[in-house]
């Protein structure tokens, strides 16, 4: 048995553009939270009158309902859930749609299997038996979203043990439990940021994903791109700046190369040049952006750059020569080549420095 220290809930509701859902749902939140302590906290970014929409309705029923209006639409709506997370009356919250996709009724159950007890969050998931994504609008997105799920799960693989639908924007999360600081809202996928930044315990229960009734969906390829974004920086950390380093270091090469054949160098010591110009110019942005925190730890330091120094120095002993051949047989330019060969090096390099530079210490 486990105390229940219950004392209500926050229903955490995101919108834009969703005036005629306002009514229906505050009703049926009502109905649902019959004999729980509550309130309904709308974070808001609409420009078609959400807000006073909001607060005609509150005027009709008598559960509390207040409305934060932002001007900035700050990461989207992950970033009004944060909003709503901090600014919330209770430390239980829960998330739901304001299209109605979610059905409220459902919040009764969250709230119910919180108050077993030894969960932090509670999840209303498509995909566990009896749940149901028919509400995704076609064959293409389902299939998307279940190919995303899936993908998702396999990167986090303890994270995300316990959670078929790590996607969903209906769940129950307990303040207290989660450190709001670490999280980079961005995009749609809050609950997944959560889950995906520290071991939570978790549990599900199915809901149908309706359709949408009145309004449209704000999903989009931006949202898409914005999810891959958020994937790779929960996954791989301060690894995605140390690419974008890399790439920039590949255009610096090749820019060094064209300048020194232009002035009339040898390709090869053109190249050779390039390559140890960028070998620690690279090195110090890394250290610089990707690892400054490590900066006070001279000797290791010295030992990661001995790491980086060597290998990059064996790779340019390989790379050169492949340049040269690519240059003398199929007599393309010397640009061309080097950009093919720091294009196959790039990726050694990220594995090089992803797993033993930069190996994250156990
Ligand atoms: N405050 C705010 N700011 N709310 C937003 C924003 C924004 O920029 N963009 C969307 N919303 C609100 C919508 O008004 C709606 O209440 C909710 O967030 C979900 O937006 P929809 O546009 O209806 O998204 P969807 O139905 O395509 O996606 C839903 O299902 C996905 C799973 O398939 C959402 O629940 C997603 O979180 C979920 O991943
Ligand atoms: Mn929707």
């Amino acid at each position: 048995m486990t105390t229940d220290h219950f004392a209500g809930a926050t229903i955490i509701v995101p919108t834009y553009n969703e005036a005629p859902n306002v009514e229906p749902l505050v009703r049926r939140i009502e109905s649902a939270l019959a004999g729980i302590a509550g309130e309904v906290l709308f974070v808001d970014d609409s420009d078609d009158g959400t807000v006073d929409e909001v607060q005609r309705v509150a005027s009709l029923v008598d559960l509390p309902v207040r409305a934060i209006h932002r001007e900035n639409r700050e990461g989207g709506l992950s970033g009004a859930v944060i909003v709503g997370l901090e600014r919330a009356a209770y430390d239980v919250c829960v998330v739901i749609d304001g299209d109605l996709q979610h059905p409220p009724e459902k919040i009764a159950d969250l709230i119910a299997r919180f108050r077993e007890g030894d969960v932090d969050v509670v999840v209303a998931s498509r995909y566990v038996a009896d749940g149901s994504a028919a509400g995704l609008a076609d064959l293409t997105r389902n299939l998307v979203s279940r190919t995303t799920t899936a993908l998702t799960k396999a990167m986090f693989p303890l994270r995300l043990r316990d959670c078929s639908d790590p996607m969903t924007g209906f769940f129950l999360v307990d303040r207290t439990r989660i450190d709001l600081a670490p999280l980079r809202p961005r995009g749609f996928k809050i609950l997944l940021e959560i889950l995906a930044r520290q071991q939570l315990r978790a549990a599900e229960i199915p809901f149908d994903f309706a359709e949408r009734t009145a309004g449209s969906s704000k999903a989009s390829v931006r949202q898409g791109a914005r999810f891959l974004a958020q994937l790779a920086a929960l996954r791989f950390g301060k690894m995605s700046a140390f690419a974008v380093i890399g790439g920039f270091g590949a255009v610096v090469n090749l820019a060094i190369m064209w300048a020194l054949t232009h002035a009339g160098l040898p390709y090869v010591w053109a190249a050779i040049i390039a390559a140890e110009t960028t070998i620690i110019g690279n090195f110090l942005l890394q250290e610089r952006f990707v690892f400054r925190e490590l900066l006070g730890e001279a000797s290791r330091r010295r030992s990661r750059f001995g790491k980086s120094f060597a290998f990059n120095n064996a790779e340019a002993l390989v790379r050169i020569p492949v340049l040269a051949l690519l240059v003398e047989t199929w007599h393309i330019s010397s640009i061309v080549a080097a950009a093919i060969t720091l294009a196959v090096a790039f990726v050694a390099r990220y594995a090089f420095h992803a797993l033993v530079v930069y190996a994250p210490r156990r």
